[in-house]
């Protein structure tokens, strides 16, 4: 923390200077090569996906075919279940752009994974409504049923833990995101129910898991609880 003294009229004011502090991401921002992650690890598209990629490119029009690059990341991922930096090559050759480019955008967004990542990726959101609704609970009852901490994958490669910013379903927090599948308005019991559904080679049905259909309130309807009025509703005479 910085002090900083300066004087105003014949008032002394201290005016204190914080920086914030440093959080370290469970993912990888800095390319390091490692024995499954250095440019010599071969990496191709599949044939079925590589016309996947080409449906994906004919997309853009002539000239914006860079657009397609979160897209072919999100493919490359999918298919070899995380992005070695060899898969960014295949996709900056694909689009030919430097590598550079798809390096920046790669290291970027967080749901691209970096390092050797489990079959179920599980990402416990921790943001301040799914705090609020007792989300420390589950991400410690995920912790452990899982035996896992955060950024850790267990060793037969099953799980890995992630905990994560606003996944966007706040409204039935507290949630968690299980690869593509959101698990939501959960308790450390359900939360446990399908982790152990997983574990036994299942997959739970996604979605809420207090009864709701989607995100309508827990209670009944509080509002449009009435018919709409029909066309013309408030038109003036002269209008009809
Ligand atoms: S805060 Fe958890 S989904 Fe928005």
């Amino acid at each position: 923390m910085l002090s900083n003294l300066r004087k105003f009229g014949q008032t002394l004011i201290r005016r204190n200077i914080k920086t914030s502090s440093v959080i370290l991401s469970d993912n990888l921002f800095v390319h390091r090569d490692s024995p499954e992650d250095n440019p010599d690890v071969k990496f191709e598209f599949t044939p079925e996906n590589m016309k996947r990629a080409k449906a994906i490119i004919s997309i853009y029009p002539e000239g914006h075919e860079r657009a397609a690059m979160i897209p072919l990341l999100d493919l490359a991922q999918r298919q070899h279940g995380w992005l070695p930096i060899s898969a960014m090559h295949a996709v900056a050759d694909l689009l030919k752009l430097p590598k550079m480019r798809v390096y920046e955008v790669a290291s970027f967004y967080t749901m691209f994974m970096r390092k050797p990542t489990g079959k179920y990726h599980v990402q416990v959101c921790t943001t301040t409504p799914c705090w609020l609704r007792g989300s420390d609970d589950i991400l410690d009852c995920v912790k452990k049923e899982l035996c896992l901490e955060v950024g850790e994958t267990s060793k037969d490669m099953m799980f890995t833990l992630s905990e994560v910013e606003c996944l966007g379903a706040c409204v039935n927090a507290p949630m968690i995101q299980i690869n593509d599948d959101y698990y939501e308005d959960l308790t450390p019991e359900d939360t446990k129910q399908i982790l152990d559904e997983f574990k036994a080679g299942n997959k739970p049905p996604p979605g809420p898991r207090n009864g709701r259909y989607a995100a309508e309130p827990v209670s009944g309807l509080t509002s449009l609880t009435t018919e709409p009025p029909g066309p013309g509703f408030r038109l003036q005479d002269a209008l009809k």
